[in-house]
């Protein structure tokens, strides 16, 4: 690989610089230009699991695919290194390299538009896509091989209108933080610093949970005006993330142990003609009421589900687990506005994050069934889609996806 002059000295510098002086006092040179404490707000970044599944969910979203474009496997992991160092940077709230203190000549190592923010909670989440694996029969990085089963290729579902410049990935990352600018700061970085390995496939902000991962909390409300999330797997519920959203090394990868799936769908919501139909008809449509939040039938937004007394099409009676033999998924998506349609209309939707165990027996088939039967197939449309597999946390020294890899 060509070595530039912004290799020597900007990025591959700093993680040089930064690996060869762990424990000599000079780690901080990853930090240069900022001397502001950042402990407040960070959410650690090393861990048995990655941050930004479990965490309680941050207000905003920077979601990007990429496109592997080298065929260089040793490129491809040194990237990632960088990656692992400069997102361990920015989640503790620091530029990664110098921002505004290095060599005049040459082009700062950050952007610098977070500098002076404090880490708003961000959290990094990678993945690899199916086609890391494979794309169009070649086994580009020698991967193949440890493609786990449970990472399909989805399925076509019913009603599905997919935009292939909206869809799929060789990697993803999923930044999530209190402030856009934080979590935007973190993909543009990423980006940059992968020049020449990856390029932006496609990406999407999001604002406004959609959904909760701290029932104690005040749940938040979807483009539909009704509240999400009422009933999804809570960051501290070890028992259930066990059994639902961590993958095991009995499940077939063992480099997956400790990781998740994540299936993200870009779901336009036809707002304008939901904004024109009846209280009645939209409460019926999820078989809960529009201002509480209570299940028909029941008195509390948390009160236990009486399924039989909700529209057999209800979304939450089609998607409660025990609709579905006890499957259940950890939601964290978000809302999003991008203009306008050209029709006179808002582009506007939910895009839908859910981590699992196993997609074949947790998004699959429950997309399945609602994809057939929801009422509220009538106002919402599929538009985008990807599946990632999620590798567990990274520990200090080791970097994202180094099981994978190893
Ligand atoms: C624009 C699309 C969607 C909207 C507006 C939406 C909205 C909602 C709302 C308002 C609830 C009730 C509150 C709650 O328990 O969280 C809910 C529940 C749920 N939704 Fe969705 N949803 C959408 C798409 C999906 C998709 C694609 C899936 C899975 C394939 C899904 C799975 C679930 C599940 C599992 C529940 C909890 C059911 C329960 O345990 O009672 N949703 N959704």
């Amino acid at each position: 690989m060509e070595l530039s002059r912004r290799r020597l000295f900007g990025y591959s510098g700093v993680t040089l610089a930064a690996g060869a002086a762990a424990g000599a006092g000079l780690v901080s040179v990853a930090h240069a230009g900022d001397d502001r404490p950042a402990d407040e707000e960070a959410v650690p970044f090393y861990g048995a699991h990655q941050a930004g599944i479990a965490t309680p969910v941050q207000d905003r979203l920077h979601f990007a695919a990429f496109d592997v474009v080298t065929d260089d496997r040793n490129r491809l992991i040194r990237m990632l290194k960088e990656w692992t160092a400069s997102a361990a940077a920015f989640t503790g709230g620091h530029p990664y390299g110098s921002a505004a203190g290095g060599l005049g000549d040459s082009p700062p190592d950050d952007t610098g538009e977070a500098l002076g923010l404090p880490p708003a909670r961000l959290t990094l989440t990678i993945g690899f896509g199916p086609t890391l694996f494979e794309k169009d029969g070649k086994d580009r990085f020698g991967l193949k091989a440890k493609r786990p089963a449970a990472l399909i290729d989805l399925p076509h579902f019913a009603g599905d209108n997919l935009d292939p410049a909206r869809t799929g990935g060789d990697i993803c990352v999923q930044a999530c933080a209190d402030d856009p600018q934080v979590a935007v700061h973190a993909i543009r970085n990423l980006a940059r610093i992968g020049f020449g390995v990856v390029s932006v496939r496609w990406s999407q902000l999001g604002f406004g949970k959609t959904s909760s991962t701290t029932p104690d909390k005040q749940t938040p409300r979807n483009m539909f005006g009704f509240k999400d999330g009422t009933r999804n797997i809570a960051g501290t519920e070890a028992k259930a993330l066990d059994q639902h959203v961590w993958a095991s090394g009995s499940d077939g990868a063992a480099w997956m142990a400790g990781g998740s799936y994540v299936v993200a769908r870009r779901i336009r919501m036809h707002i304008e003609t939901w904004d024109r139909t009846s209280l009645q008809e939209q409460q019926d449509i999820f078989g809960r009421t529009k201002g509480e939040g209570n299940a028909y039938g029941a008195k509390s937004e948390h009160d236990p589900v009486p399924l039989g007394k909700l529209p057999a099409t209800s979304h939450v009676r089609l998607a409660h687990p025990d609709s579905n033999g006890g499957v259940r998924i950890l939601r964290r998506g978000y809302s999003f506005t991008d203009g306008t349609d050209g029709l006179g209309r808002l582009d506007a939707g939910l895009f839908f994050i859910a981590y699992q165990r196993d997609p074949r027996k947790q998004f699959v088939p429950l997309q399945n069934k609602l994809a057939g039967n929801d009422a509220m197939n009538e106002y919402v449309q599929h538009v985008g889609s990807g599946i990632w597999a999620c590798p567990p946390g990274v520990r200090k020294g080791g970097y994202w996806g180094e099981g994978l890899f190893t």
